[in-house]
């Protein structure tokens, strides 16, 4: 340390390399000028007493990226009965008013600053392989009799036509909104994303977790009947 160049150099070296592993980029203006964040949270943390929207801090990891920038643009009902954490949502007086609009150009900010927030460590491409017939017709039986998943979230009956509960989210286009490496550790592990979530906690063997995961992925507003 006596040699005062070298100890400028490493620490500039140093600033870059923690600025560097930083991660998320910085929070776009955006998201104070458009008040995102009195109903989101985009950091995780001790939850917020008061919290309107579904977390955001791992919409890098969630949301298929086409999705997100079309949502923002035309944001759409996904939980039709209202999000669970909004304080007033068992009284009867949650906020309704509607989602504010994104302009194209502002979408598509939003949408690289939001795909850059992640808290999976590693998310390696989940190869799923398509689901049998016969595996298909099983893996309905678990979500509709078996886990009862339908009596919380929308899916599709046999003729394509929405049926199901609406305390959870929807999953009518789940397979175009969400990331399949998003959902396998959802039903893995929905702690690791939600802390005080409302979804009952199972536990699934690998190959029901797979094909839960794909069953949930096949589901799609252009393709109902599936
Ligand atoms: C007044 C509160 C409020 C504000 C302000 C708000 N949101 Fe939302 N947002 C919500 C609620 C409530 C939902 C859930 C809607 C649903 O599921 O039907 C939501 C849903 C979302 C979703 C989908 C999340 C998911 O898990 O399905 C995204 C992405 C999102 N908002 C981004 C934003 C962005 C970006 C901004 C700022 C431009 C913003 N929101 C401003 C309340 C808000
Ligand atoms: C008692 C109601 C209930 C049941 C039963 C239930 N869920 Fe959920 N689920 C929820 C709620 C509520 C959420 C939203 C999570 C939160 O924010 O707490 C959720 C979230 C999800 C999500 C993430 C969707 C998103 O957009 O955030 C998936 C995928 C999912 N559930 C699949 C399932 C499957 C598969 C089953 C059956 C094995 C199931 N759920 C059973 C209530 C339920």
């Amino acid at each position: 340390m006596n040699n005062p160049k070298h100890f400028f150099l490493t620490g500039a070296f140093w600033v870059i390399a923690v600025t560097g592993s930083a991660g998320a980029m910085a929070a776009p203006a955006l998201v104070k000028e458009k008040q995102c964040d009195t109903c989101h949270r985009f950091a995780s943390g001790p939850a917020e007493k008061e919290q309107y929207g579904p977390d955001l801090f791992f919409a890098g990891d969630k949301f298929q990226e086409k999705w997100l920038e079309n949502f923002l643009q035309h944001p759409e009902a996904i939980r039709p009965a209202g999000h669970t954490r909004d304080p007033g949502f068992l009284k009867g007086q949650r906020r309704t008013e509607p989602h504010p609009v994104l302009n194209s150009q502002e979408a598509r900010q939003m949408t690289d600053y939001l795909m850059s927030l992640k808290t999976l460590k590693e998310s390696p491409p989940l190869n799923l392989p398509a689901l049998s017939k016969g595996a298909r017709v099983r893996v309905k039986i678990l979500f509709e009799r078996d886990y009862s998943c339908i009596a919380c979230h929308q899916s599709y009956n046999l003729a394509g036509l929405p049926r199901g509960g609406v305390s959870g989210p929807s999953l009518l286009d789940a397979g175009n909104r969400l990331r399949p490496e998003w959902v396998y550790q959802w039903l893995k592990n929905p702690k690791a994303f939600a802390t005080q979530g409302r979804m009952p906690l199972y536990r699934f063997d690998e190959e029901t977790l797979k094909q839960l995961t794909q069953y949930i992925m096949s589901h799609t507003k252009d393709d109902p009947g599936q």
